[in-house]
């Protein structure tokens, strides 16, 4: 029975780039919604960048650009990093958009019809240096609980504790440094306790994991609260009807982004909004979030929607965070791999693959593992799938006319019967069980051959009929392996549909054999990996070392806020001023510059600076008055020894600006 499934990832931050713990749940996402197609069903797959907030408003504000501008330039990279992983989103949207603020607007006022949106004032934490309210991340303290000192204003990271800002001891502002101070504000609630049977039975009706089900008993058991669902200007959002100066909260409007990102699917392609959203739609929905947004997903999201007269999601799949080689991702390893970074050096599908190979239906962390994943890569995909290929297609091409023979082997009968347990574990996001059956039929494939010998019975007679039912065997049996891999390896199953000369690797079609029908030559359908373009990945992602004094660059608003120093310590550092001989560029390093500094009588002087980015033209630097550290110890860098650090600011980002002395100062003179 074909079924009608609307399927959505989560839509990613409008204010940074896709790295590849966000690909975890894109790709587990896209295997699913591609085994569905690929079973003939109705799917319909949308996502959208999360446009809304502070955060953005914040970097738009430090990058010089209005938040317009900000998104679209994200939304694009976004987009290109997707489609470079054969992300097959049927749309792609904003929450900045006129259909994301219709349904706000629609859902609130429905809401508030129904006498679930209440207000109250709410005493809250301002920057008063900024003149803004302090959303919870932008303010830092001691945990209330544990006392933990540099928590944020929300959670705890190390003792797990939830709390309101207003708790956290010796705050502080993160964009300003400032202490903030209390003020008042009248805020909108959206009633959640109203909706607390219903969700009692929702969470325990199979929608969610059993784990995720039983976080959420307990959650229920301390009580469920209304939600703050505004925030006062200025906020990057959507005004909320009839109440000026209030915006609603980042989290209101970003779920909803789903549904605003369908209804830009249904104008281009005529599809019927309603018959997808209305209560009583027996259509399927299906959110795949990572565990740390399931309060979202899982409790509000619902209410929300049976507040307001829409359908509720038919399944939420949370999956568990990346870890690279055991840990979190790491800057300064080189793991925190951005999704372009990893596409400079590898193609997608090895990582697709492995993630593959990894996932099950639990929330678990997943590991990356980059030798096991050179590996894995290797020995399964090259050396047994593509392998069953390349043996077999010689035979056929230079024997047989590229013509495969009509062949029956209870092989390709239990091929196609493991289809059917394989096609479960894609239903139930069990991919690790998936490839393993499907890997085991691979090395069945492989020993088949291995024992009839091709290339033996070819010395005595290359007509032989047995090469060609062997090799047939064979590729007949790669054609099923290449269609349960589908999902997973997209472009490597068109290659194996241009080769085997099908139209495609549907699902259902596993069971026809291709009998006798010719081929197409063989041409390699995947590359070994090897292990250089791995150290090229972690070396691009590296970021060892600061060019430029932290304090100096303050590059982001945390590193702003640093503890004071005595006068002793100050004096302890050589300020120098220096004139820049020469400004190279430096292979390899698209951020830094490399600066040939004279400081007269105290010599001259080479400096890895940071700060390529803000000086396009290196050249007119040259002749340049600056500041520098000249007796910090000398680092010894990939590109050589960096003796020193220029001073330089910026609002963040890669921005830095060199700082000069007034004219009257000389090369080598001590700044103090
Ligand atoms: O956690 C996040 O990255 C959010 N931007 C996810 C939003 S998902 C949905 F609710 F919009
Ligand atoms: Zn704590």
């Amino acid at each position: 029975m074909s079924r009608r499934i609307l399927v959505t990832s989560a839509l990613p931050y409008a204010n940074g780039p896709i790295h590849l713990g966000h690909m975890v749940e894109y790709i587990q996402t896209d295997i699913w919604v591609r085994y569905q197609r690929s079973c003939g069903h109705e799917v319909h797959y949308v996502c959208a960048d999360d446009a809304h907030g502070t955060a953005i408003m914040l970097r738009a504000e430090q990058q010089g650009v209005t938040p317009e501008a900000l998104i679209a330039a994200v939304s694009a990279e976004h987009q290109r990093d997707f489609s470079d992983f054969f992300i097959t989103f049927d749309h792609y949207h904003s929450t900045h958009s006129e259909e994301n603020r219709h349904y706000s607007t629609l859902i609130y006022e429905r809401l508030k019809a129904a006498g679930h949106i209440s207000t109250r004032p709410v005493q809250q934490l301002f920057d008063p240096k900024k003149g803004l309210f302090l959303a919870d991340r932008f303010i830092k303290g001691q945990c209330p609980k544990c006392q933990d000192d540099d928590q944020y204003g929300d959670s705890c990271e190390r003792c797990g504790a939830t709390y309101a800002a207003t708790e956290l001891k010796n705050a502080h502002s993160t964009i300003s440094g400032a202490t903030p101070v209390l003020r008042e504000s009248e805020h909108y609630f959206f009633e959640l306790p109203h909706f607390a049977d219903m969700l009692a039975t929702w969470t325990r009706q199979g929608t969610l994991q059993a784990e995720v089900a039983n976080k959420l008993g307990e959650w229920f058991a301390s009580g469920l609260a209304a939600w703050d669902i505004s925030r006062d200007a200025p906020y990057f959002g959507f005004e909320i009807p009839g109440a000026s100066g209030k915006y609603f909260y980042v989290w209101l409007d970003a779920p909803i982004g789903y549904m605003a990102s369908f209804q830009a699917l249904c104008k281009a392609t005529g599809l019927d909004f309603d018959d997808w959203w209305r209560a009583d739609s027996d259509s399927e929905l299906y959110h795949f979030i990572g565990k740390d947004i399931v309060y979202f997903h899982a409790l509000f999201w619902p209410a929300m929607l049976e507040g307001a007269g829409f359908r509720k999601p038919s399944g939420v799949f949370a999956h568990g965070f990346l870890t690279v080689d055991g840990t979190k991702m790491s800057k300064s390893r080189g793991t925190f791999i951005k999704a372009r970074t990893y596409l400079e050096h590898l193609p997608a599908e090895p990582l697709r693959y492995y993630f593959a190979g990894k996932l099950n239906a639990g929330v678990e962390d997943i590991d990356l593992n980059l030798e096991d994943f050179v590996a894995r890569v290797n020995a399964d995909l090259v050396g047994k799938v593509v392998n069953i290929a390349s043996r077999c297609a010689g035979f056929i091409e230079r024997n047989f006319a590229n013509t495969l023979a009509a062949v029956a082997h209870p092989l390709l009968d239990a091929a196609v019967a493991a289809g059917d347990s394989i096609g479960q574990a894609y239903e139930k996001r069990e991919y690790a069980r998936a490839v393993r059956e499907i890997m085991a039929l691979a090395d069945q494939a492989n020993q088949y051959i291995d024992e009839h010998k091709p290339w033996t019975l070819a010395k005595k007679d290359a007509q032989d009929p047995k090469i060609a039912e062997v090799c047939s065997v064979g590729i007949e049996l790669f054609r099923q392996l290449m269609t349960y891999l589908a999902p997973i390896l997209p472009q490597m199953a068109a290659q194996a549909c241009a080769f085997l000369r099908i139209d495609d690797l549907h699902w259902p079609s596993r069971r026809r054999l291709l009998g006798q029908h010719v081929i197409a030559d063989f041409q390699p359908l995947m590359q070994r990996i090897e292990t250089q373009q791995i150290k090229a990945i972690t070396d691009a992602s590296r970021e060892t070392l600061t060019p430029v004094a932290p304090a100096a660059a303050a590059a982001t608003p945390d590193q702003a806020i640093l503890p004071t120093i005595g006068i002793d310590e100050f004096l302890a550092i050589d300020l120098r001023v220096a004139r820049i001989v020469s400004a190279t560029l430096v292979e390899g390093a698209d951020k830094l510059l490399c600066l040939q500094l004279d400081l007269g009588t105290a010599g001259m002087r080479q400096v890895f600076a940071g700060v390529r980015q803000a000086y396009p033209d290196p050249e007119a630097l040259v002749g340049r008055l600056t500041l520098m550290v000249a007796n910090l110890q000398p680092r010894k860098m990939k590109f050589g020894i960096s003796a020193g650090m220029v001073l330089a600011a910026g609002p963040g980002g890669g921005d830095l600006y060199l700082l000069s002395p007034d004219s009257g100062a000389q090369p080598g003179m001590r700044a103090r």
